[in-house]
């Protein structure tokens, strides 16, 4: 499927890196829960997004991870993308380890709002516009506004080309993942769009 997972990563995630010495499992409970190898949390676990991603999709990271082209050395451009985050402040704090990971299954990829409210799990958007999606979130996190509103505004078209413009002109700085959300395919940013919406299909 095509995940948003970036080019490029904060460590060397490319099997040339660290990873060699991962083995699925401690990948997959990585993704799921935040905890490494050794039992510690890293900043993956301050990542709700990526521990919705389903068991299918969790793996297909995996895979995904595995077939990449070695690159070694430096760590070229930073994207924050859930991927980013793999290796990023490993081993800061000790934390309780859970002994297994619960299932989780995503519904049928297609142009519909269930799958719509997948995609939005993952891409954690209510972790910054609140749980009811209406900027409602309490400090420190940034000003975000109300994206179901927002969004019953536009057409498919015009929601489409605002996330591309976005991702275009975004800095570094920007708060909102412009170029994360962008790296969407067009199944997906249409389901997003149409949750946000609120058409159930
Ligand atoms: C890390 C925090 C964060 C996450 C995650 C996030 N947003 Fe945002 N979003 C913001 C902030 C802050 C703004 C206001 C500044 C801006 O528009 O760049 C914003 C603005 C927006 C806007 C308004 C654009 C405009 O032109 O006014 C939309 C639509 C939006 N976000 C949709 C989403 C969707 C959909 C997701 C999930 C796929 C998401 N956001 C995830 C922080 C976030």
């Amino acid at each position: 499927m095509g995940l948003p997972l970036g080019d490029i990563y904060g460590g060397n995630l490319t099997p040339a890196g660290k990873l060699k010495d991962w083995s699925d499992t401690d990948l997959f409970r990585l993704i799921r829960t935040g905890v490494n190898k050794n039992n510690r949390a890293t900043i993956m676990a301050t990542l709700k997004g990526a521990q919705s991603l389903s068991d299918e999709d969790a793996l297909a990271v995996i895979a995904y991870l595995r077939t990449s082209p070695p690159v070694k050395g430096e760590t070229p451009e930073f994207n924050p993308t859930i991927l980013t985050a793999l290796f990023v402040g490993a081993g800061l704090i000790p934390w309780d380890t859970p002994s297994s990971v619960s299932p989780v299954t995503a519904p049928p990829k297609a142009a519909n709002a269930e799958y719509g409210r997948y995609v939005l799990g993952f891409m954690d958007c209510s972790g910054c516009h609140g749980p009811k999606l209406d900027g409602n979130v309490p400090p420190p996190n940034p000003p975000a506004p109300d994206i179901r509103g927002f969004t019953s505004a536009l057409t498919k078209d015009e929601f489409f080309s605002l996330v591309r413009t976005k991702a275009a002109a975004a800095k570094p700085t920007d708060v909102m993942p412009w170029r994360f959300i962008a790296r969407l395919d067009d199944v997906e940013l249409e389901a997003l769009y149409l949750y946000l919406r609120g058409v159930t299909r």
